[in-house]
């Protein structure tokens, strides 16, 4: 019976290469935006192969990145040995970071991890992101895939804008809303940009 919550389900479709979901690169966006903003501390949540997080820290952002899939783990430690740069690369539940790392960064980066989760577990997430950031921090999210019926089943699991606007309503500002057309082709119109601050 498959299960989002466990490692070996998401290990398993790394180690069958059936990651439709891995750019091979850099987020353009991610990319884009990362010129504009100030450098600091930034978490990438269900990082897999981890190419943004290479991106970022060449960039001169302080780079933590988590996944606990071996395989995308194994792949991203030798990405950042061949680019020469530094990532802290944690191999770990996100969940399990909760009380660890309280008001510690500037920014969470959110590309795919949230449509990966347990639909159930989305309020924990919402609490899991809020507890990361430091007052001020934000929350960049490429939600993705908006207008996909959560009743369809998943990974990934469908997003709508207003239960992401209920989520984040209690404790968040919003800060940039768009569609962009630096989404992939096969995501535009269906991941939208919303960057959330931290209240
Ligand atoms: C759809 S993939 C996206 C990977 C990456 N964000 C990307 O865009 O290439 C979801 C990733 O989240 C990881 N993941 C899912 N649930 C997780 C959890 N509870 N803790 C840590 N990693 C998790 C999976 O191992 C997988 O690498």
């Amino acid at each position: 019976m498959k299960n989002v919550n466990d490692l070996e389900y998401w290990e398993n479709i790394y180690l069958s290469n059936d990651t439709g979901w891995d750019l091979g690169a850099a987020t353009p966006y991610i990319e884009k935006i990362s010129d504009e903003i100030k450098k600091g501390k930034v978490i990438i949540l269900g990082c897999g192969r981890g190419y943004d997080a290479v991106m970022l820290a060449k960039k001169g952002f302080e780079v933590t990145a988590v996944d606990f899939s071996p395989s995308a783990i194994k792949f991203l430690n030798n990405l950042a040995y061949q680019q020469g740069v530094l990532v802290k690369i944690i191999q770990k539940d996100i969940f399990s970071l909760i009380d660890n790392y309280e008001g510690h960064f500037d920014y969470v980066i959110e590309q795919t991890c949230f449509c990966a989760i347990d639909l159930k577990r989305r309020s924990e997430y919402e609490l899991l992101v809020n507890k990361l950031l430091k007052v001020k921090g934000q929350l960049i999210g490429l939600w993705f895939p908006i207008g996909k019926e959560v009743a369809e089943g998943g990974p990934p699991f469908g997003v709508s804008i207003d239960e992401i606007k209920l989520l984040f309503s209690k404790r968040w500002s919003i800060l940039r809303e768009e569609y962009s057309n630096l989404s992939i082709e096969k995501r535009k119109n269906r991941e939208k940009i919303i960057i959330f601050e931290k209240q």
